[in-house]
């Protein structure tokens, strides 16, 4: 492998428009700063970059809708989300920001080189347009009818209720979210790369001189490239983020993903800034090593989009890794921040206080390296009892506490060693080049499992020697055992320290121990005769069980409060007189049969009493409902709509449903059962 002479770390800049949460950090910042952590340790040059992603459209629409400038927006995250990051001992060099005068520079500069070196093209096209708002319409900015659901509140670029991505012309009844009104087509210009020029390169530079990448980041860059890549658009119309630094442009801003990844070279530049440090030898000198710690949903971007910019650019080292995570669930379920389905940092770092390290660890132990992975509050509680607690804080604290007890806090000397204390101290010996080369090849998970193997070992030394028991009629044997478990002790503090930096710390205090580096991890005499330690302390608590409890009951009530607070509504129709209302026939009825419609996943064949006749509906409602659980049901019914055939079915009728927040449909029932027939007004 080759030998770097420094290391140049990235982390995905979060968008700053609402906090983190345990998938974030899991995916990509705790790790990062295991790896970043080791490489110091281990005596290496790193620069470690963070920082916000301060453009792009929601954080438009996100100002919009509380009233406020996407700047505000961005002041408010930005703080937040550096906070947490800090308190959760995330070591980052710089955590910069996008909207700083450097980054707009950096990122026009950027620009503005691929133009003079002719690197895009220009391409006029017809894009939707509010005349009212007097401006043109990004993809989220247009609602309408998805074409594949029938969902009504389809977004431009995706419909959530089916998962489908769309293009904006797909929808039926576009509208303006600005003005509620249909957007009409209007011509703009754009530049775009053209990313099918870089395809031999990006084919001989990852599929052929970067066959270590990770299984699932290869995999999707193989099957893009498999797939053929097209011109990507880099520049909006928009009014947030960087200006196009082009004359005749007002209005238009590079996207956010052609600005986004520049910023870690801003965020670079605002280090030297700040340091008085070269920033140019992280970017530009091809004995720098560039990794790009990212979810999977960025793959593409790091691995394909921003290569081909810095290769296009030149000057730039294009990443020698991109060790992309999948994504974690939360008590079996998909995050989600719309539903309020997510573990807030900011809030377990207030509710509970001095528990960073334990967060630290369930994550790594969970991350969801290879494929998606599952926290359980249950499972947090269970790691920390039974393995922060039971194994690695009991070793420590009986070492610690023992040494105090019989040789009054002075490390004792070592009389003889046994067959079995030296196969102790091989396998001591051992750990650390495991660990270190876990955590080089980005296996932070088995790497964590054996920094547990060290406090194991240590663990089961103790247990097995029981110095307690001997110590009256063998005190000189007691001397080695409790020599040798605080070398154990002392060798996890240097390897533990990646991964669980603050207890790391608070063992080094209590152990005065000198700053030592990776390479003396393994080392049987990193305590010498008679070193004084200091008091010991618990370096973990139990979690009891009501803590647990609290935190999965505010889950669901998070998730329940958020039903009706984010629900999102549909704009109100065009106005209707009161006579088109009375023609319409309302009637409550009841529901009395009920099968599947033959050959379709979303459709019931009901019969209605309607009191009046008894008559055949057929209803969208089978993916929510079977028919078991809606015979019987009072439901509302349009009566006098013209009949219509369904799949082949005559159906009179429509009865009532609305959409809860989840896009489940619920019936619109009275709200006491009456007779049917009865008139709705
Ligand atoms: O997906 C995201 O959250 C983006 N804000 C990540 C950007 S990474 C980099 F390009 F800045
Ligand atoms: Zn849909």
């Amino acid at each position: 492998m080759k030998n770097f002479k420094r290391y140049t770390v990235t982390t995905a800049l979060p968008y700053a428009n609402g906090p983190l949460h345990i998938g974030h950090i899991a995916g990509v910042y705790v790790p990062a700063d295991i790896y970043v952590r080791y490489l110091r340790a281990a005596g290496k040059d790193v620069l470690f970059i963070g920082g916000s992603d301060e453009h792009g459209v929601p954080i438009t629409i996100k100002a919009r809708k509380e009233g406020v400038s996407p700047q505000d927006i961005v002041d408010k995250y930005h703080n937040i989300i550096k906070n947490t990051f800090t308190r959760l001992g995330i070591s980052f060099d710089i955590y910069s920001r996008t909207s700083l005068p450097v980054h707009h520079k950096t990122a026009s500069d950027f620009f503005r080189t691929l133009y003079d070196k002719g690197k895009f093209i220009e391409k006029t096209t017809a894009q939707y347009y509010d005349e009212e708002a007097g401006q043109f319409l990004a993809d989220r900015y247009i609602t309408g009818t998805c074409p594949h659901c029938g969902n009504e509140k389809a977004y431009g670029d995706q419909c959530e209720s089916c998962g489908t991505s769309l293009n904006a012309t797909d929808l039926i009844n576009p509208r303006s979210v600005l003005s509620g009104h249909p957007p009409v087509m209007k011509d703009t210009k754009h530049w775009f790369l053209p990313l099918d020029t870089y395809e031999p390169w990006l084919r001989q530079w990852i599929l052929e001189e970067h066959k270590e990448w990770k299984p699932n980041v290869y995999g999707q860059c193989k099957s893009w490239l498999d797939q053929g890549l097209q011109p990507r658009a880099v520049t909006r119309d928009l009014d947030w983020g960087v200006k196009v630094p082009l004359e005749g442009t007002d209005g238009k801003v590079l996207y956010v993903w052609f600005d986004a990844p520049i910023g870690y070279i801003s965020a670079s530049k605002d280090w030297s800034e700040q340091t008085g440090k070269d920033w140019t030898p992280y970017w530009k000198d091809n004995e720098s090593k560039l990794v790009h710690f990212i979810g999977k949903d960025n793959i593409v971007f790091h691995c394909i989009i921003f290569p081909a910019m810095l290769h296009a650019e030149g000057s730039f080292i294009v990443p020698e890794n991109v060790p992309a995570n999948e994504f974690l669930n939360l008590e079996g379920d998909k995050i989600s921040t719309s539903r309020n389905w997510a573990v807030w940092v900011h809030e377990y770092l207030d509710e509970l206080p001095g528990r960073e390290d334990v967060l630290r660890y369930v994550l790594t132990a969970n991350a969801p390296e290879t494929k998606d992975n599952d926290f359980t509050w249950k499972d947090f509680q269970a790691r920390n009892n039974n393995e922060l607690l039971a194994i690695f804080g009991n070793f420590v604290n009986r070492t610690l506490v023992l040494t105090h007890k019989y040789f009054g806090g002075k490390v004792p000397a070592i009389t003889t060693l046994t067959p079995e204390d030296k196969a102790t101290l091989d396998e001591l010996a051992a750990l650390p080049g495991k660990i270190a080369n876990h955590i080089e090849n980005y296996r932070f998970r088995d790497g964590l499992t054996e920094m547990m193997n060290m406090a194991r070992l240590g663990n089961k030394y103790l247990t097995e020697n029981e110095p307690w028991k001997i110590f009256a009629t063998q005190p000189e044997r007691v001397q080695t055992v409790i020599n040798i478990s605080l070398q154990i002790a002392a060798n996890l503090s240097i390897v533990a320290a990646p991964f669980i930096p603050f207890t790391a710390d608070k063992m080094t205090n209590m152990l005065n121990l000198g700053p030592f580096t990776w390479a003396d991890a393994g080392r049987n005499n990193l305590l010498p005769d008679n070193h004084p330690l200091n008091p010991p302390a618990f370096l973990f608590t139990k979690v009891e069980d009501d803590i647990i409890q609290s935190q999965i009951d505010k889950l669901h009530k998070a998730k329940a409060e958020n039903v009706f607070k984010n629900a999102s509504v549909a704009p109100i129709k065009d106005d209707i007189t009161y006579e088109d209302f009375t023609r319409l026939d309302l009637r409550t009825g009841t529901i009395i049969t009920a099968e599947k419609v033959a050959k379709t996943k979303k459709l019931l064949k009901l019969t209605i009493d309607t009191g009046i006749d008894k008559r055949t509906v057929v209803s969208g409602i089978a993916e929510y409902y079977t028919p078991e659980e809606v015979i019987g049901k009072q439901v509302c019914v349009v009566a006098n709509l013209a009949p219509r055939n369904i799949k082949g079915v005559d159906s009179k009728g429509m009865i009532l449903m609305a959409e809860d927040a989840d896009g489940k449909l619920v019936f619109v029932s009275p709200a006491v059962n009456t007779i049917n027939g009865a008139t709705v007004k």
